[in-house]
């Protein structure tokens, strides 16, 4: 049993608490971390504000690394010490989409109910009553257990906040460019919305060798970084003027649009932009994930008449044990600079300020950091 502390949400739409958890060991099949760091990511925004039901008391967070401290029987102890990435859909590897490696679709995934695989939880509050992990890892905490099939270990020389970000936003927006869409070079491409995952987005349109890249934003200053990751185009949104900007992102893609428009905010309004901006042929991806319930829609005709497609994308279609260790290498090598999105560094309790500022779009990524 460890004492831990963890930023808990008691039920979606009301503020976390930063409180003292109890941990159970790892049982069979599982895996107790040390976390290192915690990328604060517009999903966990999505729940602390209500957009999402979810069952509570839940510790937040889902885009994080840390060091591997113990594992459940069964497991190969000699991994103890590692530095591992998390995965926040950790796969069942026996359902049909597993089978036929799609992770991301998985059926039996444990996250779903936010518990172990046995469907139990290790963490309780002092008075014994159980938490729930945030997608079966829980990442807003010092230590956490968590299933086997959501570590990845980290190469040497990868930096937590780095591993972190590869957990979600990285992966998301970068599998989204080059696994979900495929995009070919000498694609043109859009990005609507410029956090950590429509950044990403852009650092794999450069990846994919995208011709124009046109990023989109209603802050400045997310398109100033945009433009050091190589974004080549870009139109500053109003969003009293929707208008304005499907011309504006028409214009600079060229050639009557984008082939290739990624929306990753999830609101209805700039989702009907991206479909609204695509030239015949063209695909909108959509990253960005809308509060529960809420529909968008579009003219049929010349949709149809166009061969638009439009593409939903979950978690950049990763297999976490395949495509981590790769974004990895390339953030190593110089080819996916994942440190230059992180703009703030943070202790736990300062978890609900940090929301503030992603809520009015201030923040690029934060993370928080954990001794
Ligand atoms: N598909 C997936 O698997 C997946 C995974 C992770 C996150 N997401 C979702 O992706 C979305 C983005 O996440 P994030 O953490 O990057 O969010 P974020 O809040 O950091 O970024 C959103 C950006 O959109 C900008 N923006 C807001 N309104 C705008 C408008 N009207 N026009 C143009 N720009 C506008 C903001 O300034 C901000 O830069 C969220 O909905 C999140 O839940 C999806
Ligand atoms: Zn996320
Ligand atoms: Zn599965």
């Amino acid at each position: 049993m460890h004492e831990i502390e963890a930023a808990v949400i008691e039920r979606a739409g009301v503020p976390t608490a930063v409180e003292d958890l109890l941990l159970d060991d790892p049982h069979p099949g599982e895996v107790l971390v040390r976390m290192t760091a915690s990328g604060v990511c517009h999903s966990d925004l999505h729940v602390r504000d209500g957009d999402w039901e979810r069952p509570g008391p839940i510790v937040m967070g889902h885009e994080g690394a840390g060091i591997i401290e113990a594992v459940g029987e069964g497991l190969d102890p000699g991994v103890v010490g590692r530095p591992v990435a998390l995965s926040w859909y950790a796969p069942c590897l026996r359902c049909r989409q597993c089978q036929r490696g799609r992770q991301w679709l998985c059926t039996g995934s444990p996250s779903l109910r936010h518990a172990q695989v046995d469907g139990t939880t290790r963490l309780a509050r002092a008075d014994g009553s159980p938490v729930l992990a945030y997608c079966s890892i829980g990442t807003m905490s010092t230590r956490q257990v968590v299933p086997a099939t959501a570590v990845v270990p980290m190469p040497d020389g990868v930096p937590p906040e780095v591993a972190a970000l590869i957990g979600c936003g990285v992966s998301t927006g970068v599998g989204a460019v080059l696994k979900t869409a495929e995009v070919p070079a000498g694609s043109s491409v859009a990005v609507i919305g410029l956090g950590g995952v429509g950044l990403s987005c852009v650092m794999g349109a450069v990846l994919a060798n995208a011709g124009r890249i046109v990023v989109v934003d209603t802050n400045r200053s997310k398109i100033d970084l945009a433009g050091t990751l190589g974004a080549t185009h870009w139109v500053l949104a109003d969003p009293a003027d929707p208008a304005a900007t499907i011309g504006g992102i028409r214009e600079a893609a060229g050639e009557g649009g984008p082939d290739f428009v990624f929306e990753a905010i999830g609101l209805p309004q700039t989702i009907e932009q991206a479909i609204s901006t695509l030239p015949p042929g063209g695909t909108a991806v959509l990253v960005g994930m809308t509060a529960f319930g809420e529909t968008a829609s579009f003219e049929g005709f010349p949709f149809v008449d166009g061969a638009r497609r439009i593409i939903g994308s979950n978690y950049g279609s990763a297999a976490a044990a395949l495509d981590f260790p790769r974004y990895a290498e390339w953030y190593l090598q110089g080819r996916l600079p994942v440190d230059r999105l992180i703009d703030r560094r943070l202790p736990l309790i300062e978890l609900e300020d940090a929301f503030d500022r992603l809520r009015v779009g201030q923040a690029a990524r934060q993370v928080v950091v954990f001794e």
